[in-house]
């Protein structure tokens, strides 16, 4: 077999290939997780691991069946369709136990202004002002009910 007389590289070439594939799946062994692929293209015990992380959100209809009366102010307001949680945060804990867990008290200074500091960014027909100016320093709620903030003739509604 002349073919091979003076192929000695070649072999030796082909050696060092086999051995980068060989470091390639024991360390590939090592770090792809067990459940890699049993359901696609991710991590299957993934799922299980998000799954029992604590709840922290509560759903609104959990706070409307005790907070019956924050329901009916909201509902016919133009909060009707900004959710609790949207505002007071996460409340599950509170929601589990009510005297243990009180949520904490919002400053309306910083929570307001989140939603309706005036922004160009910000779609033209979506209620906002420059806060500083419009509310003088005082705190919104001196004049805007937070659970139904349109303001009528004789305070807020
Ligand atoms: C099982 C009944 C129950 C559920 C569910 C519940 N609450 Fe309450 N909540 C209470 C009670 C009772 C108080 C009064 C606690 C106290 O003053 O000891 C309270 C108080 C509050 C307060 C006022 C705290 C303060 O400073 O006085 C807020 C705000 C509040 N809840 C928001 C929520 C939100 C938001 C949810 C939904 C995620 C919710 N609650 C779900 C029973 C409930
Ligand atoms: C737009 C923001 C916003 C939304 C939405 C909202 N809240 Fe409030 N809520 C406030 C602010 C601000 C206060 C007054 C400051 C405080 O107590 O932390 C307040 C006060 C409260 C209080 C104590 C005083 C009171 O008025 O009874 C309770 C209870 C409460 N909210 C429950 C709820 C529940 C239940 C929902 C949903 C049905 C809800 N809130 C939705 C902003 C909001
Ligand atoms: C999570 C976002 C969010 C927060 C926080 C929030 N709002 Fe709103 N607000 C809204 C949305 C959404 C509307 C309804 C907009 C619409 O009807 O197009 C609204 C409507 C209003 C309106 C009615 C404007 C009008 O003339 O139609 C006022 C006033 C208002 N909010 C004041 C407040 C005040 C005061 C606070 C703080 C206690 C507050 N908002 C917190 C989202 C928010
Ligand atoms: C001194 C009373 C007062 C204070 C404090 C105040 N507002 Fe107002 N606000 C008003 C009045 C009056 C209106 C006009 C009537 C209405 O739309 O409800 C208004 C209107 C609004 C509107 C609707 C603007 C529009 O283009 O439709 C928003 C949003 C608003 N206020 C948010 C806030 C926020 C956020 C704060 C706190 C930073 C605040 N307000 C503090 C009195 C006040």
């Amino acid at each position: 077999m002349n073919v091979f007389k003076d192929a000695g590289h070649l072999f030796r070439l082909a050696a060092v290939f086999v051995a980068g594939l060989l470091i390639f799946l024991v360390i590939r062994g090592f770090l792809v997780p067990k459940s890699f692929g049993q359901l696609g293209h991710y991590r299957a015990n993934a799922v299980a691991e998000i799954a029992a992380r604590p709840i922290k959100f509560a759903g609104h209809e959990s706070c409307e069946g005790c907070h019956a009366d924050v329901l009916d102010k909201k509902k016919n307001g133009k909060h009707a369709g900004v959710n609790c949680e949207a505002c007071h945060g996460p409340q599950a804990q509170h929601a589990d136990d009510p005297t243990a867990v009180k949520p904490d008290k919002l400053d309306t200074a910083v929570l307001c202004a989140r939603c309706h500091e005036a922004n160009a960014a910000k779609p033209r027909n979506f209620p906002q002002v420059d806060t500083a100016e419009h509310s003088r320093g005082l705190p919104c709620d001196t004049c805007h009910h937070p659970h139904s903030p349109v303001i009528v003739a004789g305070g807020a509604k």
